[in-house]
């Protein structure tokens, strides 16, 4: 595993978006899996000036997304397909066809997974899988606990997670309880992961998920076993694994 830090969340996300603008140049026709949050935000930014400088084409770049919430349509402020159009997509000069998001709506959410996963392998596989991380340790949607071996399936919220994500609705009860999210067997078939974290409040699990055991108590440690990992992080969220003793690249 690399480990590059970056002085503050400017950096971190022009890192990150390094790393990917590497990808797409170097195979123009990457499949990239995509993660939504407030982490990614950045990278995505400077990836949209990049576009609009003329440096870097995504026409024939393919994404899938890691989940979404069950219950909410496309066009929903908070679904997470509307916050790729919004973030990213709209931006861009990719085809909408070749943009993944699982379906909010599907009538029969089993179903919906199974297809994902049938989708991920007709892609030929992620080259690219971009992931954050939330404060408990999950990435995607799945959550401590969770099977290691899952691939696409029906996930239920922690409260902690319901909680977290609560500052981005109008009130706690807003937020579906719900969600269909990538498992870890799927990410961890990816041939490469980046993985992007900041902030303080994030460095107790950074700690954790990188320097401790891989265990299903903290989702992101089972990243350790996979051989293509970048963890890019600003210095407050790697402040943690600096004292544990974990050797970082400036
Ligand atoms: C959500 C998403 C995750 C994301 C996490 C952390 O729960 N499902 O994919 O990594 O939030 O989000 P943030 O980057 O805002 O801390």
């Amino acid at each position: 595993m690399r480990i590059y830090l970056s002085e503050d969340y400017k950096a971190m996300s022009r890192r990150a978006a390094n790393i990917i603008s590497a990808q797409v140049i170097t195979k123009p026709d990457s499949v990239l899996g995509l993660a939504t949050g407030g982490t990614p935000v950045g990278a995505y930014q400077q990836l949209v000036e990049w576009y609009k400088k003329g440096d870097l084409s995504f026409a024939e770049i393919k994404t899938v997304n890691l989940d979404e919430y069950l219950g909410l349509s496309p066009h929903h402020e908070q679904s997470y397909r509307y916050f790729m159009q919004v973030n990213l997509f709209d931006h861009i000069d990719i085809k909408p066809e070749n943009t993944h998001v699982l379906n909010g709506l599907a009538k029969d959410p089993q179903a919906e997974c199974a297809a994902y996963n049938q989708l991920i392998r007709d892609l030929g596989g992620i080259d690219l899988q971009l992931l954050g991380m939330g404060h408990n340790g999950h990435i995607a949607f799945n959550e401590p606990g969770d099977d290691f071996g899952l691939e696409t399936h029906v996930v239920t919220l922690t409260d902690r997670t319901i909680d977290a994500n609560t500052r981005f609705f109008e009130s706690r009860d807003e937020v579906p309880r719900h969600a269909l999210s990538m498992g870890i067997k799927n990410i961890m078939q990816a041939r490469r992961i980046l993985i992007v974290v900041s902030g303080e409040e994030k460095a107790e699990t950074v700690c954790k998920a990188f320097a401790g055991p891989v265990t299903k108590d903290v989702p992101a440690s089972v990243l350790q076993l996979h051989p293509d990992v970048t963890l890019v992080g600003d210095r407050a969220a790697l402040s943690k694994l600096v004292e544990a003793g974990v050797p970082v690249c400036g």
